[in-house]
């Protein structure tokens, strides 16, 4: 297969990709806003809650200090919870010399450092929050486990991740879609292009291109208009020139052959025979040449299909009466039904039975056959042709043997109506299953 990539593809793909990344980019970057967003609410948090505690729990030490002499041993109070609950946060409330007074019910006293602090400040497992109050006597301390903070991140992230799951499988969706629409009109081009036969030059149209490509459109079509003048010129050329040619070669052949009657000397008589001949082989360079111009000009197929065998089997007849018993033809029981025009059909025939009559070994005989899948053969006997003159004889003027008159012209018209009607046209020397002797074979069915 060709090595071009597909722009809908490499778009699709990439842009898919992208579009994938940037959003990834966004949940991530927004993670980190909202860590950093959290951090500052739930130090307030902190912050505020030792705040609260601390003037309660100082009153609380102060009272039970002044009735407490009697059981001193009792100091550390562990606050009761209402109800059995997790804790978030927890607290402790010290003296400067770590000594314990006050402490939450959930309290585990090896994350505290041995002695106060106050501030703000961090473990590898909790962050704290420390005031004093009464001129420093007592200190509270309130932690909370940094792993309650990421849990809470963590959610958020996943929560902004979420809908990303549906997300990009919707938007690879909408962007092949966006894609593939916005390209419509540019693959509409390529098949009408694609679409095409060799011989049709006119204007490709595809309506409502994308700007970008328009310029190329009208290239194309430019090039295409260049390209159809340019044949066309050549052909009318080829067939004008050939027309003209028809009248004066009839009216110079007329005359000569005028003189031979009325002159009694031989030379004369032998001389006007040379020109004769050489004016023959000028009118039928001429016919051959309009003949070719037709097959390359117009259209080589019909309307509807017709049946070829009658015509095939006229054709033969009227050589029949220039070399009897020479032509052996082999016809189907069925109908051939073909596209290819039948006028177009007889000038191949025709020229492939002149070229077998002319540069087949002589008496031997030709064998003409159709097949009912529309297979034509035409073999004769002969010199076999070697392969690299075989592969240029469909050329124009090209010959492979000058022993007979001929303009090299014949082969040309067969080639062009066969291209012309799409037929691959084959040449074999030798004949396919002899040693000797040339073959032209091809199939004439032609369908829409
Ligand atoms: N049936 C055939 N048998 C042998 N040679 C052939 C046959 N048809 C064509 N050729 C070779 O191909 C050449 C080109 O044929 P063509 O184009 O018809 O030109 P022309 O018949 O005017 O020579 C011929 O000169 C001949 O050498
Ligand atoms: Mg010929």
């Amino acid at each position: 297969m060709s090595n071009h990539t597909s722009l809908q593809k490499t778009l699709g793909v990439s842009l898919s990709i992208s579009i994938s990344l940037l959003w990834l980019l966004a949940v991530v970057t927004a993670g980190f806003i909202a860590q950093d967003k959290m951090n500052t609410v739930f130090d307030s948090a902190l912050e505020e809650t030792a705040q609260r505690i601390l003037p309660l729990a100082a009153t609380e030490i102060l009272s039970r200090d002044s009735d407490s002499d009697s059981d001193s041993d009792s100091n550390a109070q562990r606050i009761q919870a209402l109800e059995a609950h997790d804790e978030h946060l927890t607290y402790l409330v010290r003296k400067p010399s770590g000594e314990l007074l006050l402490q939450s019910h959930d309290v585990d006293l090896n994350v505290f450092s041995a002695l106060p602090r106050t501030g703000f400040y961090e473990t590898a497992t909790h962050r704290f929050y420390g005031a004093n109050a009464v001129r420093g006597s007592i200190y509270i301390e309130v932690a909370e486990p940094l792993a309650h903070r990421h849990s809470a991140v963590w959610s958020v992230i996943l929560a902004l991740l979420t809908p990303l799951l549906l997300l990009i499988p919707l938007s690879l969706l909408a962007v092949w879609w966006l894609i593939k629409r916005s390209l419509r009109k540019v693959v509409e081009l390529q098949q009408r292009v694609a679409a095409r036969d060799a011989g049709d030059l006119s204007a490709v149209k595809v309506e409502q291109l994308p700007a970008e490509f328009a310029p190329l459109l009208s290239a194309v079509n430019h090039l295409l208009e260049r390209l159809r003048r340019a044949l066309e010129a050549e052909r009318s050329f080829t067939a004008n020139s050939a027309h003209e040619l028809r009248t004066p070669l009839a009216t110079a052949l007329a005359k000569l052959q005028r003189l031979q009657r009325q002159s009694q000397d031989a030379s004369v008589n032998l001389q006007a025979q040379d020109i004769e001949t050489s004016l023959r082989t000028l009118s039928a360079l001429s016919e051959k040449l309009l003949e070719l111009a037709k097959a390359e000009g117009g259209s080589v197929l019909s309307a509807s299909p017709n049946d070829l065998t009658p015509i095939l089997q006229m054709i033969v007849k009227d050589y029949e009466y220039q070399a009897p018993h020479r032509l052996h033809l082999e016809l189907p029981n069925n109908a051939v039904l073909s596209l290819l025009d039948p006028d177009a059909f007889a000038i191949l025939v025709r020229n492939l039975i002149e070229n077998a009559l002319k540069h087949g070994a002589d008496q031997h005989p030709i064998h003409i056959s159709l097949s009912a899948q529309g297979r034509l053969r035409v073999i004769n006997d002969g010199a076999v042709i070697p392969a690299e003159q075989l592969a240029l004889l469909r050329q124009r003027f090209v010959r492979a043997n000058s022993r007979s008159l001929g303009s090299g012209i014949g082969l040309a018209i067969v080639d062009a109506i066969a291209s012309g009607a799409g037929l691959q046209l084959n040449l074999h020397s030798p004949a396919t299953g002899q040693n000797a002797g040339f073959e032209v074979e091809l199939n004439i069915i032609v369908t829409r």
